[in-house]
């Protein structure tokens, strides 16, 4: 028994390493994805955002999130949990001026960088952990977290530090894709896309959104509410290989070599795209709720 639980510290150590080296060498990569370093997938609303514009539907995501904090006129200190180059955060900073945005990431690469794209704006990144930060209790009117609680299986642990790091009345939104039944119960194809995604983008694993909404209430968040928004995000998803071709074609064209973490990332993404794709096993979510 004790054994089995060494091993699982273990592995869970040995996916933080690696999510870390990742992070560091394929960060860059991202300029490929958005020019404004969103890492992640879009929102699509038909007439507003456009198909064929990538950044039109990541920064609706953004639009997306930061709509759910329920931001008003007074000054709001927001956290960004699991921020990567701080996409989320300019975007917040640009449409809200009372904001002060922190961000944290467990990548040195994005702070440095991500820090940088910050200049002169209301915001900063810090390099910490977000199942353990170094805030005091009730620092936060807002906390959002756009597909980084994956990373740590989306357990409990980074929900309380949120509760603890939140004021009373203030919002958590998080975007994440989320599984919609148990592993177990995951056809032969949805459970080797699952795996492959999981290995390829450090994802300790994923839960479903169920989970998550009962270890809330068990928190003592209130008003929470689950949207699957799948349909939204999937014509993002679908930009996926178009944007893998690019990405190789322009590496080959301008003789750089591809490095071991880039072709992780690539390969993570197309099991991204296989997984995205199949709105049975998995779901794409919005949740949001408030600390009591
Ligand atoms: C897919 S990126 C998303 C970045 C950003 N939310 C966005 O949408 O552009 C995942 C981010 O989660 C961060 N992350 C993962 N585990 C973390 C942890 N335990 N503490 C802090 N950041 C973490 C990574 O460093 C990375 O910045």
């Amino acid at each position: 028994m004790k054994t089995q639980t060494l091993n699982s510290q273990n592995a869970i150590e040995l996916n933080r390493i690696e999510m870390i080296d990742f992070y560091n060498e394929a960060t860059e990569d991202y300029e490929f994805w958005s020019n404004d370093y969103n890492m992640h997938f879009g929102y699509f609303i038909p007439f507003k955002t456009n198909l064929f514009k990538r950044d039109t539907m990541l920064n609706q995501m953004n639009a997306q999130v930061i709509k759910r904090l329920h931001i008003g006129t007074d000054k709001n200190r927001l956290i960004d949990l699991g921020c990567g180059m701080g996409g989320t955060m300019r975007y917040a900073l640009k449409k809200h001026t009372n904001i002060m945005a922190y961000g944290v990431t467990l990548s040195n690469f994005q702070t440095k960088e991500g820090n940088k794209l910050l200049e002169g704006k209301n915001g900063i990144i810090i390099t910490d952990n977000y199942n353990n930060t170094s805030f005091k209790n009730n620092s936060f009117n807002s906390a959002v977290a756009i597909e980084s609680l994956c990373h740590s299986g989306h357990n409990n642990i980074a929900l309380k530090e949120a509760y603890r790091i939140l004021k009373p009345g203030g919002r958590l939104v998080i975007a994440d894709a989320f599984l919609k039944k148990d592993t177990s119960q995951l056809c032969h194809g949805a459970k080797y896309a699952y795996q492959k995604l999981c290995s390829h983008w450090s994802l300790e694993k994923l839960e479903t959104p169920t989970f998550i909404k009962n270890q809330l209430e068990a928190i003592g968040f209130q008003d929470i509410k689950l949207e699957d928004i799948s349909y939204r995000v999937a014509p993002s998803v679908l930009h996926v290989p178009f944007a893998i071709t690019s990405f190789i074609l322009k590496k080959l064209l301008t003789f750089k070599t591809l490095k071991r973490e880039s072709f992780h990332n690539l390969k993570g993404s197309f099991f991204a795209l296989l997984s995205g794709l199949n709105f049975k096993s998995f779901g794409y979510y919005l949740i949001s709720a408030t600390k009591k």
